[in-house]
């Protein structure tokens, strides 16, 4: 997984500074038991990953949410307050951003670092890179921040651009000592002889793993750009998935598509509608119904 990990970093990863756990929601409910609790605050920003305020509950942790601006990019200057105000000891920022799709520019996870590592408390960092592997070319991985910031934490998971969720396998880097705090709270042997024999294969063979991912990258900005080109708004999209929008009344989109054979997801903020990223034939069949459903609905 270092080795892995280190094709995203020019300053690398070594072992000791990974952890792997069943999932990366177990690695982030991990990382919630060791630095949230009781009188702790963990905290985001909105729209973010809708499984977070559920760890924060099962580890008895305040759970805190920000906003993001209009376009779903992070409001900085909100979000550098927000570190200060709330003293958090867990700040969760996904990117790209599920459901928006937004990716992290790497002065801003500077920036929230620096805040959360100066409170009275020190906080960590959560970078969630869970769809890392679909970024647009130019788009750094904030594996490239390690050496700088020690509050910081990577996470990964191969259930995304790998396929391979079933094998649940999710993984972070950061510095060893997060680690060793990690090793406090984990249940005995919590990952199995299988899971990491999968884990190893699967990193053996990464290159047809992965082989897919290209391919979805393109039929990405392709959907985005056809969107666009509908009138539509689109939120800018690192992750296999495009938000778009927005519609008076989503869900009779959402069941105009479901009716023509095409499922996609109805969540993120009001009137918006998520697609996920699949072959040219699912998405010229996604592109069809919809042009269909909107030309009914207008
Ligand atoms: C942003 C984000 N993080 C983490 C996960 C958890 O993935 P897993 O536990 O399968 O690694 C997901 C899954 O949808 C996700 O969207």
């Amino acid at each position: 997984m270092a080795a892995y990990l280190s094709r995203d970093t020019p300053h690398g990863v070594t072992p000791e500074q990974v952890w792997a756990a069943n999932g990366s929601n177990e690695v982030m409910l991990q990382l919630l038991q060791a630095f949230g609790g009781p009188g702790r605050v963990a905290l985001s920003f909105a729209p973010t990953y809708s499984m977070y305020p559920e760890y924060a509950r099962d580890s008895v942790t305040e759970w805190v949410v920000g906003h993001r601006e209009s376009d779903f990019a992070l409001d900085l200057d909100h979000a550098h307050d927000l570190v200060k105000e709330k003293q958090p000891s867990v700040v969760l920022l996904p990117s790209p951003n599920n459901p928006t799709g937004t990716a992290l520019p790497l002065d801003a996870v500077t920036t929230l670092c620096e805040a959360a590592a100066g409170n009275e408390q020190s906080g960590i960092v959560v970078v969630d890179e869970a769809y890392g592997e679909f970024r647009r070319a130019g788009t750094p991985s904030a594996l490239e921040l390690l050496p700088r910031h020690r509050n910081l934490v990577v996470s990964r998971t191969m259930s995304k651009a790998f396929a391979l969720a079933g094998a649940r396998v999710g993984y972070l880097a950061a510095a060893p000592e997060i680690c060793d705090a990690i090793r406090v709270v984990r249940l005995p042997y919590h990952l199995s002889a299988v899971t990491q024999a999968t884990a190893l294969a699967a990193l053996r063979h990464a290159p047809e793993l992965l082989g897919k991912v290209d391919e979805l990258r393109a039929e990405r900005d392709r959907t985005v750009d056809w969107l666009r080109g509908r009138g539509l708004t689109v939120a800018d999209t690192d992750a296999n998935f495009a938000l778009f929008g927005t519609f008076p009344d989503r869900h009779a989109v959402w069941q105009g598509l479901l009716d023509r054979g095409v499922l996609i997801r109805e969540t993120g903020p009001d009137g918006w509608l998520r697609v996920s990223i699949g072959t040219r034939e699912e998405m010229q069949a996604f592109q069809e119904a919809l042009t269909q459903v909107m030309e009914e609905q207008s």
